[in-house]
């Protein structure tokens, strides 16, 4: 089942909050659309978002093929600002419609129509660039699996949040698919509760046992030595390596500090954000009282109960074993290495620690 692709130039997105029970697409034939979509979590996920809003902008190009080069620039900007506004976390959104408008630049010489066919061909190449990193963080994370291990995971950092494969998911996948016979423990993760309407759905499909849990049981499985590594996935990650993760990322953290457990962070190089010096500087995204007050229709609080619902927090780097990349694995994660990772004065590979 794939999360989104693009028929008859127009972007399919299947609907996750209809997940696991209904499988429906929504369609969308212009770049409001899509804002809207990436709002009302049809889609979700730092991939999947970024995908789509590369197929948000080739939206707005076809729309816009009549006007002048100059005034379809100009829209395609507006396009972009209003998309990257859809949620402030993570920073693939705003990775996506830079490297769209870049294309618009470059192209800006051609006819309207010429530049459209190029920044349809761009959404499409990043889609499938998606697929392939995420292959390749598979390779390199599942060497840190051994057969028998069991993974807690929060959030749903699957195919589902990727153009396909997943990060942390992406991980298990390749490993389940090298032969070693791993389990997962999802958490729940209230109040939107992706880890159990979607994770739980996605390793089940791929026959991969996932046992669900309440957030709130972690520390026992910690305490009674039930789990061998936490894998999840990134919506920010600073140039020092502090992570911007799904509420709840950071005390598992803790945790697994406190455990000695290794916490691993799966992320595709278009996650990081250098401009940041820390995890201090990502914006959090707080969502509505309505997801914590309610649980699917029905109000479980007091009509005048106060509410704060931010949806992510920050892991500083120092609590994370290693991130996990399309390049290889980052161990420890700080400045130094993060920025050789970028400059790739390093050759990194997965024993370098
Ligand atoms: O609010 P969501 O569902 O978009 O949050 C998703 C997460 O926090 C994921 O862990 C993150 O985006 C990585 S997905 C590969």
């Amino acid at each position: 089942m794939k999360t989104l692709f693009w028929r008859q130039g127009k972007l399919h997105l299947l609907d996750q909050r209809k997940l696991p029970h209904e499988t429906v697409y929504v369609i969308c034939a212009d770049h409001h659309a899509v804002t809207g979509a990436i709002k009302d979590m049809i889609v979700r996920g730092a991939p999947a978002i970024g995908v789509t809003a590369a197929y948000g902008m080739a939206l707005a190009a076809q729309q816009n093929q009549s006007s002048s080069t100059t005034d379809f620039l100009i829209a395609l900007q507006e396009a972009g600002d209003e998309l990257i506004c859809a949620r402030p976390t993570a920073v693939n959104l705003q990775w996506a419609v830079a490297r769209m408008l870049a294309v618009g630049q470059a192209h800006s010489a051609k006819s309207t129509s010429e530049i459209t066919i190029q920044l349809i061909n761009e959404a499409e190449t990043i889609a499938s660039e998606d697929v392939r990193v995420n292959c390749a963080i598979g390779e390199h994370g599942a060497k840190l699996i051994s057969d028998g291990d069991c993974i807690l995971t929060l959030c749903n950092a699957g195919a589902l949040a990727t153009a396909g494969h997943g990060t942390a998911l992406g991980i298990i996948y390749t490993a389940h698919a090298e032969g070693r016979k791993i389990s997962v423990f999802a958490c729940e993760t209230r109040p939107y509760l992706q880890g159990a309407r979607l994770t739980t759905w996605e390793l089940s499909q791929a026959n991969i046992p996932v046992t669900l849990i309440v957030d709130n049981a972690a520390g026992l499985l910690f305490q009674r030595k039930m789990i061998d590594m936490i894998i999840v996935g990134a919506d920010r990650i600073a140039a020092n390596g502090d992570v911007a993760n799904k509420i709840g990322t950071y005390p598992l953290s803790v945790l697994s500090k406190e455990h000695g457990i290794p916490f691993y962070i799966a992320a595709p190089l278009s996650t990081f954000d250098l401009r940041l010096a820390s995890g201090n500087e990502i914006p959090i995204e707080e969502r509505s009282s309505r997801e914590i007050t309610h649980i699917a229709e029905m109000q479980i609080t007091g009509n005048d109960t106060s509410v704060y619902n931010p949806s992510f927090d920050i892991t500083p780097a120092e609590k994370i074993s290693a991130i996990i990349t399309e390049q290889g694995i980052v161990y420890q994660p700080d400045n130094k290495k993060i920025a050789e990772l970028f400059s790739k004065q390093v050759q990194w590979t997965t024993n370098h620690k």
